[in-house]
């Protein structure tokens, strides 16, 4: 296993490119099998997930190809309907693809998604949506296993107890196009990734009205023709690099990102008193010694995004005064408090809260990376605090953060990663 050796207080400064929205690539690279030929995807992010994805369609048959954030997918010879546990264990992203399966084979054998660190991550929401739409589906030995024969269009509310569901939404907006006839889903995910998703079906010929709202009506077509298209930025890869240059208090441009998709972070910031230049397709920080506290609320899109809340919290332990955050997406993600603390931050939970008591510094130790984004807040937290902080497991790191070190030493921070010594 490989850590982050970082040697901080760093200090940044230039310009950072943003990569490809791996949220937006695994489900549009999922809609793909849909099409009739082969599909071209650029501005795809070479990490982890992707190459997780790609594996579990190349071994139920499809021919997948990637290079310099250029994939090709080619679905003519998938055989296989069935995403075994081994793959699906490690990226529950790829429940993504059921609702493509049954659109187009009419089949699909699923494992049962695990729980993980951030949540137990149910799929009761994918599971009604489809079945509205015709699919019969039984859970066999902690597998999904379902079938139809032919989709057919409904009226379906997704709204689940913590709101909208992003991957539910997506399983079901894609199968719904090649429904017979109407479908309507209400209380559906408005996030970017997914009115990207439907951007690339519209493009594929699929008829889809209402994307980025609650209600999104589809109209059921024939097939789909494949089509090239282009993934867009990241939009949580710019809000981590984007408080990595205030944390630090350095001034960085963060480039090739849509600035709209990042207000509920812009507005947050400047109630902490900061100044944030946003430009056509950047945001440049404009850092100062000090901050203020802040409450925050993680909500569905547009609300404050969860993915961007260990993030976020790891910049306001060092606040003046105290910040409470409240999680209503994924109410136990809080397994970062605890490694935030070891770096000398001074937070304490109380259920779905974190109250964080902003200190004065933060100092260099080892902490140990546990998912996604509280691997990102540990490289922000060691990027601020004083000496050396060794960031272990940044395999959680490369799934969703292209070249993550490299975009950093870029930028000037004194990061490196290294092989960790056998314990
Ligand atoms: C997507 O996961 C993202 N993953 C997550 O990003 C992100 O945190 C999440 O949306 C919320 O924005 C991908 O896009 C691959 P949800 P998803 O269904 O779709 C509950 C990252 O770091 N729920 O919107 O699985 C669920 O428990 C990852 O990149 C049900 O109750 O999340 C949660 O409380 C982490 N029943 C809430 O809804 C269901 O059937 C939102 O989950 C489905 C979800």
């Amino acid at each position: 296993m490989e850590k982050f050796v970082i040697e901080g207080p760093a200090k940044l400064e230039g310009t950072v490119e943003i990569s490809g929205a791996k949220n937006a690539a695994l489900p549009i690279i999922c809609a793909s099998i849909l099409g009739e030929g082969k599909t071209v995807l650029y501005n795809i992010p070479e990490v982890k997930d992707i190459h997780t994805i790609s594996r579990i369609l190349t071994y139920m048959g499809a021919k997948v190809k990637i290079e310099k954030n250029t994939m090709e997918i080619d679905p003519s010879g998938i055989f296989k309907y069935t995403a075994p546990y081994e793959f699906v264990s490690t990226m529950r992203g790829s429940i993504c693809l059921l609702g493509p399966l049954l659109a187009k084979y009419g089949q699909a054998r699923f494992s049962m998604p695990g729980g993980c660190v951030i949540g137990p991550r149910p799929i009761d929401l994918h599971i009604k949506g489809l079945k509205k739409l015709g699919v019969e589906i039984i859970n066999e030995e902690g597998y999904i296993v379902g079938k139809t024969k032919r989709l057919k269009g409904n009226r379906i509310f997704l709204g689940g107890n913590f709101g909208s569901s992003v991957l539910a939404t997506a399983n079901v907006l894609t199968a719904a196009t090649l429904a017979k006839g109407e479908t309507i889903i209400e209380f559906a995910a408005c996030e970017p990734e997914i009115v990207d998703l439907a951007r690339f079906l519209k493009k594929m010929g699929a008829k889809i009205y209402g994307e980025g709202s609650h209600l999104i009506r589809i109209e059921g077509v024939k097939k789909l023709k494949s089509v090239e298209y282009t993934i867009i930025p990241d939009r949580i890869e710019a809000g981590t690099y984007i408080l990595c240059g205030y944390i630090t208090k350095s001034k960085i441009k963060v480039k090739n990102i849509i600035p709209f998709h990042l207000l509920s972070l812009i507005d947050k910031l400047e109630e902490a008193g900061l100044n944030v230049e946003v430009g056509e397709d950047y945001i440049e920080t404009k850092p100062k010694s000090k901050w203020n506290a802040v409450d925050i609320v993680t909500l569905p899109y547009p609300g404050f995004p969860t993915d961007l809340q260990a993030q976020m919290m790891a910049f306001l332990t060092l606040a003046d005064g105290i910040s409470v955050i409240t999680e209503k997406v994924f109410p136990e993600r809080f397994i970062h408090v605890g490694e935030l603390n070891r770096l000398g931050a001074n937070i304490t939970l109380d259920g779905s809260k974190a109250i964080v008591k902003g200190v004065r510094k933060l100092y260099g130790a080892k902490v140990m990376a546990s998912d996604l984004r509280a691997s990102a807040a540990l490289v922000l937290g060691g990027l601020a605090a004083e000496g050396i902080t060794e960031v272990s497991r940044i395999y959680h790191l490369d799934r969703g953060y292209e070249r993550f070190e490299e975009k950093l030493q870029k930028l000037g921070g004194k990061i490196k990663r290294e092989k960790e010594e056998k314990k």
